[in-house]
């Protein structure tokens, strides 16, 4: 295995840095995700929190990191050649030294002792509360004992912020590297969905498309999925957080598949909208023009200083006019705006950012503004309509018809870049691949 960082330290000790420069009057305490164990000994694949990643590079369990002023320290579990036979490689506090640059690193079990040491006299504690219970107690009962050990100091107890967020807001806008593996993992997660589309035939099951796209991921080099993958064919599509994945692909039915590959922590998320006999039928081709219309003109407006709530309210305003047009909806369309009357075939956002989690941090709002975009921001673009199958106010033609096409971009100085292009979505397009390996 490659040990330290990938990519060296370079980028997390920059991270570190940007974080101090705003933490620098208090002590920043981060925790790393818990591990998954059922029924005691079954493991789950570990993946650690995308913040504690973003500023160590550390991908073990059962570690804490410290930032306090510019000293660095880390807490993590010590070698343990037992525990290593089964579970594998860790690196104890000596690799950790080696490879990670802290200033100081201490056994985990030594964080009772050492904890309120480094929390000292501090007046901000950034860490996110409620997270995790046991945490909690455990960051409360070290504030309570530092402030002790202060004497009579007439210190009150520190503020809380939460540390996450100030990360969020750096993960927010993406470097040079980021952006890198972000494209990579959106290329990846392109190539899934071309897998998807080449072997969907009729009779095929959802489980089916889901394994190929998944297999087409990692052999392409992706860790894991971004999500868990949705593929939905025919009613299933109008399901918006469809799970199942179970039902068998019929030859009249669109397959609406949702999934991203994961590299080198950062997620893509691409859902794509095709028919399982790779022809469209003209209902489901008129509620897919109408779709695909808007979501080109959304990235399209895509700027820097363009809000990014617009690029909904812009969505909105289209697929309202399309609805009308299809006879989902009647009336005047600013009323229908104004009532929120779409919900009913448009019931989600537009877009959401995207990063080391699939929907990343970041503020939507800032300093109680609608956020403007700047250049290094990455989101989504997924405008979508569904007609539920009992709606019997909708054309019977567009019943039971789920559509969502999204993809993912990157805002540049003068527009945006989208990373998933490599995805067909015009309808000739999807029509020469899907089924084009059917055995
Ligand atoms: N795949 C989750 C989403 O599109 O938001
Ligand atoms: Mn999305
Ligand atoms: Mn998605």
């Amino acid at each position: 295995m490659i040990k330290g960082p990938k990519g060296g330290q370079d980028i997390f000790k920059k991270r570190r840095k940007s974080l101090v420069e705003q933490t620098c009057d208090g002590v920043v305490i981060l925790f790393s995700h818990p591990e998954q164990i059922r029924n005691h000994d079954v493991h789950h694949p570990y993946r650690q929190d995308s913040s504690f990643y973003y500023v160590t590079g550390f991908t073990e369990p059962e570690s804490v990191v410290v930032l306090n002023g510019s000293s660095f320290t880390m807490f993590v579990r010590e070698k343990d050649p037992a525990r290593e036979l089964w579970d594998g490689f860790r690196y104890g506090t000596k690799g950790a030294e080696q490879y990670f640059a802290p200033d100081k690193v201490y056994p985990i079990a030594e964080i009772h002792s050492v904890l309120p040491e480094l929390i000292g006299a501090a007046e901000k504690v950034y860490y996110k509360l409620e997270e995790n219970k046991e945490n909690d107690k455990m960051v409360m009962e070290a504030v309570e004992k530092a402030r002790r050990r202060q004497g009579r100091s007439g210190l009150g107890m520190p503020t809380f912020v939460d540390a996450k967020q100030m990360i969020g807001e750096l993960r927010l806008f993406k470097g040079p590297d980021e952006i890198e593996n972000l494209r990579k993992a959106c290329e990846i997660s392109a190539h899934g969905h071309i897998a998807a589309m080449k072997i969907c035939k009729p009779g095929i099951f959802e489980y089916e498309i889901e394994a190929e796209i998944e297999r087409e991921f990692r052999r392409r080099g992706s860790q894991r999925v971004g999500y868990g993958s949705i593929v939905g064919s025919g009613p299933n599509a109008t399901v918006l957080h469809y799970v199942f994945n179970d039902d068998e692909c019929k030859k009249d039915h669109l397959l609406l598949v949702d999934a991203g590959a994961e590299y080198g922590y950062l997620t893509g998320d691409i859902t794509r909208t095709f028919p399982v006999s790779g022809k469209f039928s003209a209902a489901q081709a008129k509620i897919y023009s109408t779709v695909l219309k808007v979501q080109k003109d959304c990235i399209k407006f895509v700027k820097p200083g363009v809000k990014f709530a617009d690029v909904h309210l812009r969505a909105i305003d289209g697929l309202v006019e399309g609805m009308l047009e299809l006879g989902l909806l009647r009336g005047n369309k600013k009323d229908i705006i104004e009532k929120k009357d779409y919900l009913k075939y448009y019931p989600h956002g537009t877009g959401h950012w995207l990063g080391m989690d699939v929907h990343d941090s970041g503020l939507y709002n800032k300093n109680g503004e609608a956020r403007k975009l700047e250049s290094g921001m990455c989101f989504t673009v997924e405008p979508g309509l569904y007609v539920p199958q009992d709606d019997s106010g909708a054309p019977a033609e567009f019943r039971g018809i789920g559509i969502r096409i999204e993809d993912d971009v990157v805002v540049t100085a003068s527009g945006c870049d989208v990373m998933t292009s490599i995805a067909p979505k015009e309808i000739a397009e999807i029509e020469t691949v899907v089924g084009q390996s059917k055995g």
